[in-house]
This record gives structure tokens, C-alpha cells and sequence, in this order.
């Protein structure tokens, strides 16, 4: 048995820009080097698929790390940093569970299913609008997609939604490690908070768009039979519409970037519903968005290697997939491939996206109607990539296309 701080690890500059704009040849070094683990400045790095997997069955011995991150980030006493430590994915044991159970009956697979004919006729309206234009930067548009979705889920007036996007696109960059963003979180993070304290005032005095019940109901009533304090009930909000934003925005950025190259599977998307669900599977096994890490509270051991109380852990949910030493033609993209090894681009465990079957119907409907309405589209390629810890993506896809 090795400690895991005596082993001669690769090393992964994972904060760089250069790495975010091409990750995949250094894990694949990193992997000659040693099979499973690397080292970077933010910690260890998980490198191979299977290790990903059996760490992360060992959580009881992690929590996430968000204190240790609210330090590094020199934040202490900001809205952000008591934000980030109030989070639903900052909890651990029967507080988190308690907060998950509230949440969870929104989120079923057939709740999301329910949702489809919203998230049709939202991106049908964006398509409207956008679609005549010949180009545009798909990722700005992209990034009204899920947010109006969101905002219809949780009944916030669709008309909010401009002030907030930029905010939400901020608060995205918090798991960057840099603290060069501080000043934009915490701008992000007082104009969410103050967006999502009004729309629970406004609900409670008798406000709603809609008659229908919402997820918004489903919370107060949690608040009023006192399962759920004013606080957590807001935190909740903010952490929702942000999830669901970058994440989605990112993946369908990230779709498309891979389809200009790739007509045939493109005009398939325009005719097939399910086929869309295999083409966004196999961008998230080929790229997702999310890197996250946990904090080792319980000595641990794996493969002769002994990981002790206080290690930091990286998890790269967005590109666990490409392990090559695991999964037969890593670097093929392929939506028939047979997915032997499931893509973790919605994490595993205890937090494993709550979000994810609306992320996945939401991505699909969209992709489908997309494909549809913006023919042959082509890019000279992304402007930049977002940084790789935390959410990554493309910062910036021009694309220019036949309007149907
Ligand atoms: C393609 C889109 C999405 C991706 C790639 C994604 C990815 C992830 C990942 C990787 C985590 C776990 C992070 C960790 O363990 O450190 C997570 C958690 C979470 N996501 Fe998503 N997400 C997406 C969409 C959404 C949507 C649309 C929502 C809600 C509307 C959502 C709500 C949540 C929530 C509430 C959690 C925390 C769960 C917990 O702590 O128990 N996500 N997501």
C-alpha cells in the first residue's frame, strides 16, 4: 500500500485555458503515466472511468468540499460564499435527504415527460424568432432555451428572464476556482437572491402565472407545514435555475458543435425523436459539461493506494467517457454504439442529477425541432472554452445555416 502523496503522479494544469480547449490528449497522457490518478493544483484528479465509478461508491467517506472552496476564493462574508455552503449539493447525510425528498416528486421521469409539450412550444417560439436570421452564435441562443423552461417550471413571469440570464451565466463559473470572478458571483448571486425573495413574496400574497400548480407550489406548501425554512426555500430557487442552465446550455452547444461535421447524423436528428436521445448520450459520453470534487472525510483505499482524511478528489463527469483504457473507440462519435459503460455526465450518487430526465427530455425535444428548422448548418468553430473545473462548454459557436 502507497500513500497517495508518494506516487509519481502526472500533473494536469486543469485551470489553464489551454487545457479547457482541448482536455482530452492530457488525460490520455496523464493515463500512460499512471492508470487512474493524476495530480493538479486544485488536487487529485480521477482519471479512468472504472475508478471514477468505484471512488465514488466509497461517498460516505466524502462530502463536497464547498467551505474549502469559499476559502480558496478568499470569499468569506459574501452572499456567494453563504450561498455556496446553503446549497442543496453543498449538504451531506439527513439534511441533504430531507431537502432532496421535497424536491424529488417534481423530478420523476414522468413528471418530466409531462413537461414536453412546454419545452416544445418554448424552443418553437425561440426557433420562430431566431431561425430567419441565416447565423447567429448558437450558444446565445441556446441559452434562452433552458432558462425559459426553468422559469416556466418554477413560475417565475418569462419577462425576468433577460435580467437574469447574465446573472445565471455568471454564477455558472462557481466551481471555476478562480478567484478573479469573484466580483461578477457576487453581483450574480444578490440579483438572483433578490429575483427569487420577490417571486416567493409575490406568490404568497396571491401572485401566479398560470393556474396550474408548480414546483414553486410544491416548495411553499413544504415551508408551510414547516418542512423547509424561508431561506432554504430560496436557496432551493437559485440553485435550480442555475443548475439547469449552463449544464443545458453547454450540452446543446456542445451537440451542435459536434453535428456541423456530421450531416448524416444531423438530418437524422430532424426525423427522429428517440435517435436525438442516443446523439445527446453520446455527446455527454464524448463531452459533457461538469468536473466537481469531493473532500476525503474517512481514510480510504483503492488499488494499493491509501487515501487519507483531507484528500481532495476531482471527479471529470464531462469526460470520464473517453477513457480509452475502458471504452472500446473512445474518440468515435457514435450515437448507435452499444453503451456499455454509461456516460456520468449527470454524476453518480447521492447528488446525481436531480434535473436530469428534464434535462434529457428538454435537450431532445429541442435538438429535434432545431434540426428541423436550421438545415446545413456550418461553423468555423468555437470562439473559446469556458473553464474546465466546474461547468465547462464552448463560450461562443457561430454558426450559419439554411432557415426551413
Ligand atoms: C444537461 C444538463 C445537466 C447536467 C449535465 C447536469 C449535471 C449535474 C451534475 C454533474 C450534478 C452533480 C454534481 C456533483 O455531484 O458534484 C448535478 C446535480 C444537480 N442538478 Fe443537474 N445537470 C443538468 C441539468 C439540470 C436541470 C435541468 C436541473 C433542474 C431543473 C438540475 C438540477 C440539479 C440538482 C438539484 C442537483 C443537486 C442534486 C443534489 O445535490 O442532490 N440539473 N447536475
Amino acid at each position: 500500500m502507497q500513500a497517495i502523496t508518494e506516487l509519481a503522479l502526472p500533473h494536469l494544469a486543469m485551470e489553464e485555458p489551454g487545457f479547457a480547449a482541448n482536455p482530452f490528449p492530457h488525460f490520455d497522457a496523464a493515463r500512460t503515466t499512471h492508470p487512474w490518478l493524476a495530480h493538479s493544483n486544485l488536487g487529485f484528479v480521477v482519471t479512468n472511468y472504472r475508478a471514477v465509478r468505484d471512488l465514488m461508491a466509497m461517498e460516505v467517506s466524502m462530502r463536497t468540499p464547498y467551505d474549502q472552496m469559499v476559502d480558496l476564493m478568499g470569499a468569506r462574508g459574501t452572499q456567494w460564499a453563504r450561498f455556496q455552503e446553503a446549497h442543496i449539493l453543498s449538504r451531506a447525510g439527513p439534511e441533504h435527504k430531507r431537502l432532496r425528498d421535497i424536491l424529488a416528486p417534481a423530478f420523476t421521469p414522468r413528471k418530466a415527460n409531462l413537461h414536453r409539450p412546454l419545452m416544445r412550444e418554448v424552443i418553437a417560439r425561440l426557433l420562430d424568432e431566431w431561425a430567419p436570421k441565416g447565423a447567429f452564435d448558437f450558444e446565445t441562443f441556446a441559452s434562452w432555451f433552458p432558462v425559459t423552461v426553468t422559469c416556466r417550471l418554477i413560475g417565475a413571469p418569462p419577462a425576468a428572464i433577460p435580467a437574469l440570464r447574465k446573472s445565471m451565466e455568471d454564477l455558472g463559473l462557481s466551481v471555476s476556482m478562480d478567484p478573479r470572478f469573484l466580483p461578477e458571483l457576487e453581483a450574480a448571486t444578490g440579483v438572483i437572491d433578490a429575483f427569487v425573495l420577490d417571486l416567493i413574496a409575490a406568490r404568497e400574497k396571491g401572485w401566479q402565472d398560470g393556474d396550474e400548480a408548480d414546483l414553486l407550489d410544491l416548495l411553499l406548501q413544504a415551508k408551510s407545514d414547516g418542512g423547509l425554512s424561508l431561506r432554504e426555500l430560496a436557496d432551493l430557487l437559485i440553485f435550480l435555475i442555475v443548475a439547469g442552465f449552463d449544464t443545458s446550455k453547454n450540452v446543446l452547444t456542445l451537440t451542435m458543435y459536434e453535428l456541423v461535421g456530421r450531416p448524416e447524423i444531423y438530418a437524422r436528428c430532424a426525423e427522429d425523436l428517440a435517435f436525438c436521445g442516443k446523439v445527446l448520450d453520446e455527446t455527454m459520453r464524448f463531452h459533457s459539461t461538469t468536473t466537481t470534487n469531493r473532500l476525503v472525510t474517512a481514510d480510504i483505499a483503492y488499488r494499493d493506494v491509501a487515501i487519507p482524511t483531507g484528500t481532495v478528489l476531482w471527479f471529470p463527469w464531462a469526460i470520464a467517457g473517453r477513457d480509452g483504457t475502458t471504452i472500446a473507440d473512445a474518440d468515435a462519435f457514435d450515437p448507435d454504439r452499444r453503451q456499455d459503460h454509461p456516460h456520468l455526465g449527470f454524476a453518480l450518487g447521492a447528488h446525481i442529477c436531480l434535473g436530469q430526465f428534464i434535462a434529457r427530455a428538454q435537450l431532445a425535444e429541442g435538438l429535434h425541432l432545431i434540426a428541423q428548422r436550421i438545415t446545413k448548418p456550418r461553423s468555423p468553430g468555437p470562439l473559446g472554452w469556458r473553464p474546465f473545473p466546474g461547468v465547462w462548454g464552448i463560450r461562443g459557436l457561430p454558426i450559419e445555416f439554411t432557415p426551413a
